[in-house]
């Protein structure tokens, strides 16, 4: 894991505006030789940043971008956070801190090693998404996991809603979607021991705003927030929205399990009341989705009756997998 240097840390947020700034111009302001300014660009190319330089204009992204900033960070959620440049995987970050606190948070400009459910890549870009991970502590096992990330998924999805307009919706068990396209991700890991309390690990992954460089090596629909909202997002504060309303929801879930968050969930359910299928491993069931109940069952009607599913992955039946 890496974090920049001050000077570094500069050149970005100089470059952030996706304006040219002359070598001469950003050495001056970092009492750096040109030839050193030239050196700090080209680690900065090695992250992924696409930095082109024009003979006699100087440097610049092809886009503006929008930095995460520790400052902004901190005002808004305290002291218990970690700001990296780079990490493989914020959820391993967390996992290796040694005595963490609820709500505990890491977060990274960008992911070598990002994943996602069912072992794949999750699409980890500089600078362009939000990817972080909290840490929580739960009592007792108690089918908790699964309730977790449905809490999670809400409270990201109402974090969202209200920060940039109503629009994003939940796929069972966790995925964040707008019009049938992926919006976000979420995986809950679990370290430690068998019995007494449980300690979690939720790592969640936004599309804020893709770069067409990275767009292909996304294996299924996705969007990001830039284009359903239409303007650029300060990453900033839809992290500080985002957190606070987790480590709320998660607080809450503590106390009093999942009950409080079900009527929210149903709400959101992008699939509910339409026919989908729902796959797992040896089979496939088709039906009529009808929402969660209060311990986190997907409840999928057919032929009149209601089944209680625990796992699998959910699909809408007129284009099976399309959503996938
Ligand atoms: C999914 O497959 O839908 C889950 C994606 C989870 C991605 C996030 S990004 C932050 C955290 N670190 C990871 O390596 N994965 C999660």
């Amino acid at each position: 894991m890496k974090r920049f240097d001050a000077a570094n840390q500069l050149l970005l947020d100089t470059l952030a505006d996706g304006h040219f700034h002359s070598g001469e111009e950003l050495g001056e302001q970092l009492s750096l030789s040109r030839a050193s300014v030239s050196k700090r660009m080209a680690e900065l190319r090695r992250l992924g940043l696409d930095i082109f330089s024009v003979k006699g204009r100087g440097y610049r992204l092809p886009y503006s971008i929008s930095l995460l900033n520790e400052k902004g960070l901190k005002a808004g959620l305290g002291e218990k956070l970690q700001l990296w440049s780079e990490v493989g995987s914020t959820n391993d970050i967390v996992k290796a801190i040694r005595e963490p606190a609820n709500g505990e948070v890491v977060l990274a400009e960008c992911q070598t090693a990002g994943r996602g459910r069912r072992g794949q890549l999750w699409v980890s870009p500089f600078g362009a998404h939000l990817y972080f991970s909290m840490f929580w502590q739960l009592d007792s096992r108690n089918a908790a996991l699964q309730g977790l990330s449905l809490v999670t998924g809400v409270a990201v999805a109402n974090a969202i809603n209200d920060l940039l307009g109503d629009g994003i919706r939940l796929k069972w068990p966790n995925d964040l979607y707008h019009n049938g396209r992926k919006l976000g991700g979420i995986l809950v890991e679990m370290v430690g021991q068998a019995n007494g309390p449980v300690n979690i690990i939720i790592g969640v992954g936004l599309n804020v705003a893709m770069p067409p460089e990275s767009a292909g090596r996304v294996g299924q629909p996705w969007t990001d927030m830039q284009q359903i909202y239409n303007r650029q997002i300060d990453r900033t504060e839809l992290a500080v929205q985002v957190i606070s309303r987790l480590r709320e929801a998660l607080g809450l879930f503590s106390e009093q399990g999942l009950a409080p968050f079900v009527d929210d969930w149903n709400r959101l359910d992008c699939f509910w009341g339409q026919a989908v299928v729902l796959k797992n491993e040896k089979s496939q069931q088709v039906g009529i989705c009808r929402g969660i109940e209060s311990d986190g069952a997907l409840l999928l009607e057919s032929a009149g009756q209601i089944n209680r599913i625990y796992g699998g992955e959910l699909s809408m039946r007129s284009h099976d997998n399309a959503f996938g």
